[in-house]
């Protein structure tokens, strides 16, 4: 199984009040209606809606709220493309299928497995897990290996701050993702394109490192499940296969992990997988990208736009053969 390339295919709380103010916020949205409204904290969310055309508009890429210093500026891509064009193979393999067939995707209850080299492995419930850290937006390019992209406000919490919390033991060096593997509620798994479980994994320090994001929401609503509902990753400097949807189990490991794509065809696609205009898919170039809703290409600029952040994380590596 392969990607297919588009031409072929179809506020973080300033204080602990604000902290427990969202976190009761998010628990009454949650049990009440199912959805999250509280974007970028209460104060925040009140500015949205008072400058907002539509409640819609507050929600999604109306946001008028200070930038943070790891948000782009950029146009954010409509919330309609964000859930409606995606990659979820459990649920088929055409961009349309997930926001139609994901809706067999149970994600309460949930739970999470914390294990490996930790201090001591757990398994935690969804809602514990996400109410243990104040949860911030964060607007991030995401660039598909196959060519086109698009800006995403996400709502969710740091991977460092889940990654101190499970107390890594000094053996730990990776980690790695899990997704649910459930032909029952996932009718994808059945056609067999890839390996199930969907696995993902990053190096430690990549893990750490303050952009690697985990995703619970996105424009002020709990994510979609064609979007990877309740809990996914999301590492802007890298192409979008890394941010796996739907985590069961996040484990420390002390090798490198396997992963899907690698897997599946290890010859088109690496662990590292960082975005890099020089290096093309051996099937097409990867030196451009579409941007969703954008009629021209655009350049492809070297970490998805996030070298200076990252770039050093990479230090003497030879790029194209860790690809
Ligand atoms: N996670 C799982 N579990 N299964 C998948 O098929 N696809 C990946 C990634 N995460 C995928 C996944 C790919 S190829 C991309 S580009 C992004 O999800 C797409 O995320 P989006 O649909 O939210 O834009």
């Amino acid at each position: 199984m392969s990607h297919i390339p588009p031409e072929e295919s179809s506020l973080e709380p300033k204080n602990e009040a604000q902290t427990m103010q969202r976190r009761e916020f998010l628990k009454n949205a949650v049990l009440t209606t199912g959805t999250i409204v509280g974007v970028g904290g209460s104060l925040s969310l009140l500015t949205r809606q008072a400058s907002a055309a539509t409640p819609e508009a507050a929600l999604i890429g109306g946001a008028k709220r200070p930038l943070g210093p790891y948000d782009t500026s950029e146009a954010q891509t409509s919330y309609q493309s964000i859930t409606t064009y995606n990659n979820f193979y459990e649920f088929g393999t055409d961009k349309a299928e997930p926001a139609k067939r994901a809706g067999t995707l149970k994600t309460r209850p949930w739970t999470v497995l914390l294990d490996g080299e930790v201090k001591k492995p757990q398994r935690v419930d969804i809602d514990t897990l996400q109410s243990w850290f104040p949860l911030e937006d964060r607007i991030y390019r995401m660039r598909c290996v196959e060519g086109w992209s698009m800006v995403i406000p996400w709502f969710g919490f740091p991977l460092a701050a889940l990654v101190r919390r499970m107390q890594p033991t000094s053996k730990a060096k990776y980690i790695q993702f899990t997704a649910l593997n459930d032909p029952k509620q996932m009718p994808g798994q059945l056609e067999g394109v890839l390996e199930w479980p969907y696995v993902e994994g990053l190096r430690l320090d990549e893990a750490l490192h303050p952009l690697s994001f985990m995703a619970v929401g996105i424009g002020g609503r709990l994510l979609p499940n064609q979007n990877g509902a309740p809990l996914r990753l999301v590492v802007p400097w890298k192409y979008g296969f890394k941010g796996i949807k739907s985590i069961v189990r996040i484990t420390l490991t002390s090798t490198m992990p396997r992963t899907t794509w690698a897997l599946s065809n290890p010859g088109e696609y690496g662990f590292y997988a960082n975005v890099n205009p020089k290096v093309d898919h051996p099937r097409w170039s990867q030196a451009t990208e579409r941007r969703i809703g954008e009629l021209s290409r655009r350049p492809t600029l070297p970490f998805n736009g996030y070298a200076r952040e990252v770039a050093s994380l990479y230090s003497g590596m030879d790029l194209r053969r860790n690809f």
